[in-house]
C-alpha cells in the first residue's frame, strides 16, 4: 500500500526512523521489499533523476506497482529523491509518487525558499508532500563532488525562516554526514549538538538525515580481498541513529550501503565461480542479501516491528 511520507513521521516522530532506502532495478527492489516484510517494518523507496534515466522512468514505475501487488502486507511511500524543479514538476504531474524532494539547498537562502516554496504549491495541490534541504551535505551526488570546504552544516537560526517561508513538510538536514563511501577523513562526526538546535526551533517538525550509510568494514573488506580498491571507506555508525531519533530525524537515506552489497556479491560470486555466467545465480543470492541487510538497518532505526501498528492507525 502506497501512502504519504507525512502519515509516516506523524506515526514516527519521536518514536523510531523510516527507513529510505534507493532502488534503481529488480533486484534491488526485490530485496527491498522482502527485507521490510521480514522484519515488518514500513519504509521509503527513493528514486533519484540518475535512477529514472538509467532506462526509463516508466520502468521503476512498473516495477513498483508490481511489488505493491506482490507484497500487499507491505506499506510504503515513493519519494523523489534530490529533484530539481523539472523531476519535481514531472513527478507531481506523474501521479505515481506520494512526495518529492526538491534540493535547490546550493542556492542563496531566499532563492531556496522561492524555488521549494513554487514546488510546494505545486505538489500541495496534489496532495503531494515535500521535503527541502537547508545547508550543504558534502561528497557525490547527481555525479556532482561536494568538497569538504563547500558543504555547509544547517543553520539552526535560518531553519524556522526557511520552514515557515516554503510550507515544506519535512527538512533535510546537513549535521556531518555526506553522500556516498568517503564520509569522514577523521574520526566520524555527528553533529547532534546542531541537531538539536534545530528541533529547538522546530519541535514536532520531520527532519531527515541524507548520507546515512555506514559503509560497513567487513563489508569493505570482503569487496577488497575479492579485488575491489576501495581506500578508506567509512560511513555513519549506525548506533548514532537512536540517538538522532529523540532529536526530530523520522527518516533516514541509505543508498551506498546497498551498492557495497551488490558490488561484494558479484565480486565474490565471479572471483569463486568463474565458471558461471547466469546472471540469475549472483542476482538470487544479492536479492537474499540485501533483504538481510534491510531488516538489520530496520533494527537500528527502530522501525521494524511497526507495520501492524502503522496499519492500525491507517485505517482509523
Ligand atoms: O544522494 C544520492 C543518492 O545516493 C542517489 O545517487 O544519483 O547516483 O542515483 P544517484
Ligand atoms: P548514502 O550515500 O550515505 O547512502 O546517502 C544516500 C542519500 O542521502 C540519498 O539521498
Ligand atoms: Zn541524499
Amino acid at each position: 500500500m502506497i501512502v504519504t511520507t507525512k502519515k509516516l513521521f506523524e506515526l514516527a516522530y519521536g518514536k523510531y526512523a523510516i527507513g529510505a532506502y534507493n532502488i534503481n532495478n529488480l533486484e534491488q527492489a526485490m530485496g527491498l521489499f522482502l527485507g521490510n516484510i521480514d522484519s515488518q517494518a514500513p519504509f521509503i523507496i527513493q528514486i533519484s533523476k540518475g535512477a529514472r534515466s538509467y532506462t526509463d522512468k516508466r520502468m521503476l514505475e512498473g516495477l513498483i506497482r508490481a511489488a505493491d501487488e506482490v507484497f500487499p502486507e507491505a506499506i510504503f511511500a515513493v519519494h523523489l529523491d534530490h529533484g530539481d524543479v523539472e523531476a519535481c514538476i514531472d513527478c507531481i504531474e506523474s501521479g505515481f509518487y506520494s512526495s518529492v524532494m526538491i534540493d535547490a539547498s546550493a542556492n542563496p537562502l531566499a532563492e531556496n525558499i522561492r524555488i521549494t516554496g513554487e514546488i510546494v504549491e505545486a505538489a500541495h495541490a496534489k496532495g503531494i508532500v515535500v521535503e527541502a534541504e537547508l545547508g550543504q551535505l558534502g561528497g557525490v551526488e547527481e555525479h556532482v563532488k561536494i568538497d569538504e570546504k563547500n558543504a555547509h552544516l544547517t543553520d539552526p537560526d535560518e531553519a524556522q525562516e526557511f520552514v515557515d517561508g516554503s510550507g515544506c513538510d519535512s527538512l533535510a538536514v546537513a549535521i556531518g554526514t555526506s553522500h556516498g563511501a568517503y564520509k569522514f577523513s577523521g574520526a566520524q562526526a555527528l553533529r547532534l549538538d546542531v541537531l538539536a538546535e534545530i528541533q529547538r526551533r522546530l519541535p514536532g517538525f520531520p527532519l531527515v538525515m541524507h548520507g546515512s550509510s555506514s559503509v560497513p568494514q567487513e563489508e569493505v573488506a570482503r569487496i577488497n580481498e575479492a579485488g575491489g580498491a576501495l581506500k578508506g571507506a567509512k560511513g555513519v555508525d549506525e548506533d548514532e541513529f537512536a540517538k538522532a531519533v529523540p532529536l526530530g530525524v523520522t527518516k533516514v537515506n541509505i543508498d551506498t550501503d546497498g551498492r557495497l552489497v551488490w558490488t561484494r556479491v558479484h565480486r565474490e560470486f565471479f572471483r569463486d565461480k568463474p565458471e558461471k555466467f547466469d546472471l540469475r545465480d549472483p542476482g538470487k543470492m544479492f536479492m537474499a542479501e540485501y533483504a538481510k541487510f534491510i531488516a538489520h538497518k530496520n533494527q537500528k532505526l527502530g522501525s521494524a516491528g511497526r507495520l501492524e501498528e502503522v496499519r492500525a492507525a491507517l485505517k482509523a
